[in-house]
């Protein structure tokens, strides 16, 4: 199973490549940078890695991203996820990143934005992995803000396939944020973002009808508003789940708790995805594996998480028709 698993093609779609950093790469950032960090070691910062909540994952996810400073720490971020994405069989990567997180630091966004998308013209030469990138906006900061980190990201904006949400939800619904997704769309970007991974199933019918989303970003909380799955379903809007990030961060108490395989038998369009993989304990591999085991997933089950994932993603037709005959092929 898990031979056929790496072999699939799978489109990865929900990754914040901040969360990609791992914990020995931390360390040479802070040596090259002289930055004293709060753990002594390596196995140390890992062991922190235990979460209660969103917010206390963020906690440390905001204070780790502070050790990316210059276009070659972005470079190599980039590159190392691609690397080990690569390796479980990802052929195209859609990509978040936190523009917010680093300019106020005083990280130029040109700095940011060169280093990543660098090592993806790179990656997609070496490793033949398609990618698209998604800033997305920082939730628990104003909308001002938001609105001010759009027109810093504009002149930018043939390189993004789409803006996103991310960080604190409960308390910040997407309403929030409605004016700037909408200049976003009237820009001609796509949207998506984070709801109902620790908010109410209110906040994925807020980013339905008012950031007129094309994916949810988890969604896993859709299940508690049966009118929201049976649209979910009709209108088949993709929901990123991610479900070892779910386990880490208490939104299931235990893998085999999880719902996406009622979803998914509902017929929801969900795809498995990693999400922060350095923090959460797996790669995308290392969550189809999670899902298969603990839910007792078929072949086919898996088969179909892979074609979600590419019919789910930014790709052009052609491109997904290529791929999904060959998912077609090696599921036969
Ligand atoms: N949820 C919200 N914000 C985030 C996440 C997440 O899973 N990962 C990184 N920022
Ligand atoms: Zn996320």
């Amino acid at each position: 199973m898990e031979n056929f698993i790496r072999a699939v093609p799978k489109a990865e779609l929900h990754l914040h490549i901040e969360g990609s950093l791992e914990p020995e790469l931390t360390f040479d950032l802070a040596r090259k940078h002289g930055v004293t960090l709060k753990y002594p070691n390596v196995a140390a910062l890992r062991a922190a890695y235990d979460f209660s909540d969103l917010q206390s994952f963020l906690d440390l996810y905001y204070a780790g991203a502070d050790v990316l400073r210059d276009e070659d720490d972005f470079h190599a971020l980039t590159t190392a996820y691609l690397r080990r994405a690569h390796d479980d069989g990802v052929v195209h990567a859609e990509i978040f990143f936190d523009p917010q997180t680093h300019t106020a630091r005083g990280i130029p966004f040109a700095t940011v934005f060169g280093g990543i998308h660098r090592a993806l013209v790179e990656g997609e030469r070496e490793f033949g992995i398609s990618w698209r990138l998604i800033p997305n906006f920082l939730r628990h900061l104003s909308a001002d803000e938001a609105m001010r980190a759009l027109e810093e990201l504009l002149p930018y904006k043939r390189h993004f396939a789409a803006v996103g949400l991310d960080s604190s939800e409960r308390g910040h619904p997407p309403s929030k944020f409605a004016a700037v997704f909408e200049r976003a769309r009237k820009e001609g970007l796509r949207t998506v973002a984070h709801a109902g991974e620790e908010g109410p199933p209110e906040y994925i019918v807020e980013a339905l009808d008012l950031l007129k989303v094309s994916r949810i970003d988890h969604g896993v909380r859709c299940e508690e508003d049966p009118a929201l799955v049976e649209r979910l379903v009709r209108e088949q809007v993709p929901l990123t789940v991610c479900p070892l990030s779910n386990v880490k961060l208490c939104v299931y108490k235990r893998i085999e708790d999880h719902n996406l395989k009622r979803l998914l038998d509902r017929g929801v369009k969900v795809t498995v995805n990693s999400d922060d993989p350095s923090y959460f304990g797996g790669y995308v591999l290392d969550n189809y594996l999670a899902v298969q085991r603990g839910l007792n997933l078929s072949r086919a089950d898996m088969a179909q998480l892979a074609r979600n994932s590419i019919e789910a993603s930014f790709l052009d037709d052609a491109s997904k028709g290529r791929w999904l005959a060959k998912i077609d092929a090696i599921a036969a």
